[in-house]
């Protein structure tokens, strides 16, 4: 068997605790079962980086990381990677910014990633790129004689040409994509999106780029074991005791524009409004650790969010009774999944998702003889497999507000009906398979 490569800008370097993103989670899950290599970003910045990665080999797997210096810092991870493709990609386009040193910095870094990598490939190695932050990789790769396989998964969504247009290089990214063997997508949908974008920047005719939905699922049993494992563990115990009997909705995103957070909470509050015999008898617990917090947007996003919890607890609140309990921390992953099994409601409601996995972790985490309802955005990919999900636009603030109230009055009968299909198609699309899809078409 060939070595498995992996590149993602983050890696989950043994002992930090994991950014809560599917990425992380996803790569580490196929190096566990491959062994091999994962090379990228260490997270430190260093003034003069070595030009030697770090190496530390824990369980099979060898981690490879570089420093990278304040100004590619900001330049490609600050500028180019989150506020032009971020926001662009999800189609937020008011928050989408260009700058033409940002676009030269994304350049930079990977080129400086192909050349630290370079030395440590060997002949036999698939190599497996992963996110937006390496687009132009394979190209730098093969600019320096790599011949090896190389496929790129794009954990988010890739967007129709008509909106991808307005990225000034729209042609040069097209145009990288095409110099993998394999070039993998969450659903059939950014599939299609991306052939259209190769159609309009080749009208003559594209080159073939063999490309193949990959949805990421996650490790269904995994979540069972934690989520029933961690009712006995005291975090969860002493949460369900602060509820005094009152019904859980809960959400646990990053603490991120594209997560819908402010539309959600405007929401609940409109609940609130129209739903007098609620108040006093539901919590609403979003937990939403801080994300990419020396950016201008996330920043902005925060106090918007802090602003609305006031509003809502303010006008809602009572002596015994807090309505909205919202966090900024973040828990080990077995207490999250605890919390998720003591909620009668999940609520999942991105402007635009590439798959999102809280919401496959919350109906794995739900006790079958009494299953929580999923509330999920019809713009999360995530949406095209959990047809059992109370399915709402997130920018429809009245109708996720009415999405609350069914969820939270469906009876035993439907939920559990809903959580059995939902529950066999994450079964039939795991982790597993999403990394075992990919790399089988890799070949
Ligand atoms: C989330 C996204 C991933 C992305 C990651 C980067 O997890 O779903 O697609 O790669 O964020 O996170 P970072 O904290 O490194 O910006």
């Amino acid at each position: 068997m060939s070595r498995l490569v992996c590149v993602s800008n983050r890696i989950t370097l043994p002992r930090k605790t994991a950014a809560p993103g599917g990425l992380a989670v996803g790569v580490l899950a196929a190096m566990r079962e491959t062994g091999g290599l994962w090379f990228g970003w260490s997270g430190d910045l260093s003034a003069n980086p070595s030009t030697q990665p770090g190496l530390v080999t824990r369980e099979r797997i060898d981690y490879a990381t570089i420093d990278l210096t304040q100004t590619q810092y900001d330049r490609y991870y600050r500028g180019f990677c989150n506020t032009t493709l971020w926001p662009l990609f999800h189609y937020l386009t008011d928050r989408f910014r260009y700058d033409h040193e940002w676009h030269a910095g994304y350049r930079d870094v990977n080129r400086w990633f192909a050349e630290r990598l370079v030395p440590l490939l060997r002949p036999d190695d698939r190599l497996w790129i992963h996110d937006y932050h390496l687009i132009p990789l394979a190209r730098e790769l093969r600019s320096l004689g790599v011949r090896q396989r190389i496929g790129l998964f794009l954990h988010i969504p890739f967007p129709h040409i008509e909106v991808l247009r307005l990225l000034p290089p729209y042609e040069e990214l097209i145009r990288n994509l095409t110099h993998y063997d394999l070039v993998g997508f969450q659903t059939a949908a950014d599939e299609k999106s991306f052939h259209a974008g190769l159609g309009g920047v080749f009208p003559e005719g594209a080159p073939l780029v063999k490309t193949g939905s990959f949805p990421i699922g996650i490790d269904v049993d995994g979540v069972i074991a934690e989520a029933s494992g961690a009712m006995r563990t005291e975090p969860v115990k002493r949460m369900i005791a602060g509820l005094i009997g009152r019904r859980l909705m809960i959400g646990v995103d990053r603490l991120d524009y594209s997560k819908g957070l402010v539309e959600r909470f405007t929401a609940y509050q409109r609940f609130l409004e129209r739903h007098a015999a609620r108040r006093g008898r539901l919590i609403y617990l979003q937990i939403a650790p801080l994300s990419r917090d020396d950016i201008q947007a996330y920043v902005t996003i925060r106090e918007a969010l802090e602003q609305a919890t006031g509003r809502t607890n303010g006008r809602f609140a009572d002596t015994d009774w807090t309505p909205l309990r919202y966090l900024n921390r973040n828990f080990p992953h077995g207490t999250l999944m605890g919390f998720m099994r003591a909620a009668q409601v999940g609520i999942v409601t991105p402007l635009r998702d590439g798959m999102n996995l809280v919401a496959k972790e919350f109906v794995a985490s739900q006790d079958p003889a009494d299953p929580g309802a999923l509330i999920l955005s019809s713009l999360a990919g995530a949406a095209r497999e959990l047809e059992g999900a109370v399915i709402v636009n997130p920018y429809d603030l009245r109708g996720v507000s009415q999405a609350i109230e069914t969820a939270l009055a469906m009876p035993l009968a439907e939920r559990q009906e809903r959580h059995t299909a939902m529950l066999a198609t994450l079964r039939g699309n795991d982790l597993r398979a999403w990394y075992t899809n990919f790399l089988a078409a890799l070949g």
